[in-house]
């Protein structure tokens, strides 16, 4: 088992300047690993690393840009900092209906939403399986599901079925010390979910948290919410 200088895992959180991924960071910070919170707009995360106890730094990461992806990682390479723990959490929902949705809006949610997801898996899952430990936890969404539903909104629902189909090719790639799975946070109280949803970040945190941290008989290539597998 691989573990930074100071004998603790390390999470890096995409899109964590608020919302469900800052509340994932503080989350894993409290459980005790040191935190690597990315944003897309450098002073956001800087902003936001006051919120997260313990060891812990912001780095920019645009998650569409594969340069700034790669740029990231290979500062925190340099820095000798190993990455255990990635948590795919930046998206955008647009709601846009089938006829009326753009080219350029349904683009985007896909660079956001799925590949995103791919480019940090590319840049971070290598060195987990050359260590033999790793979590990945893949941010979806209900409206991502096929079996028993059609995707929703059109370019979110598509966007996030793509990132469970990633999820599931990646888990197959990797060796059994590393846990790929997807989640879905339920509705929650953030600047995407309105003041409405039912659930707090906190909550809506929980089963990311659950799938960062499992343990060596936990599951891979699963779809979880509420620490419960639901259907693709
Ligand atoms: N809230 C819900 O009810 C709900 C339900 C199901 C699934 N989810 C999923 O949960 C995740 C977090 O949602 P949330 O409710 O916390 O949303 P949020 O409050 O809108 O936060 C979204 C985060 O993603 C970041 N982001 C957007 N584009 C990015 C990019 N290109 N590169 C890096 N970061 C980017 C945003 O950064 P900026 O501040 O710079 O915009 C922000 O930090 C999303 O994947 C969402 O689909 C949420």
């Amino acid at each position: 088992m691989s573990r930074n200088g100071n004998g603790r895992r390390t999470a890096l959180v995409t899109g964590a300047n608020r919302g469900i991924g800052l509340e994932v960071c503080r989350q894993l910070a409290a459980a005790g690993l040191d935190i690597v919170l990315t944003a897309r707009d450098e002073r956001r995360g800087q902003a936001a690393l006051k919120d997260v106890p313990g060891p812990a730094r912001a780095e920019q990461m645009d998650v569409t840009d594969g340069d700034s992806v790669r740029d990231c990682a290979a500062r925190l390479a340099a820095d000798g900092v190993e990455i255990d723990v990635l948590v795919n959490n930046a998206g955008i929902y647009p709601t846009t209906s089938f006829f009326d949705v753009t080219e350029e809006m349904f683009t985007e949610s896909l660079q956001i939403n799925m590949m995103g997801a791919f480019r940090t898996c590319q840049a971070f899952v290598p060195g987990m399986v050359d260590r033999g430990y790793g979590r990945v936890v893949n941010v979806s969404a209900g409206g991502g599901a096929m079996t028993e539903s059609v995707p929703h909104p059109p370019a979110y629902g598509i966007a996030k079925a793509a990132l469970n189909a990633l999820t599931l090719v990646v888990s197959a790639a990797v060796p059994r010390g590393v846990k790929v799975n997807a989640m879905c946070p339920g509705w929650v109280r953030t600047r995407m979910g309105g003041g409405g949803a039912p659930l707090s970040v906190a909550d809506g945190a929980d089963t990311a948290l659950w799938l960062a941290t499992l343990p060596d008989n936990g599951p891979n290539g699963g779809f979880f919410r509420e620490r419960k597998r639901i259907p693709w």
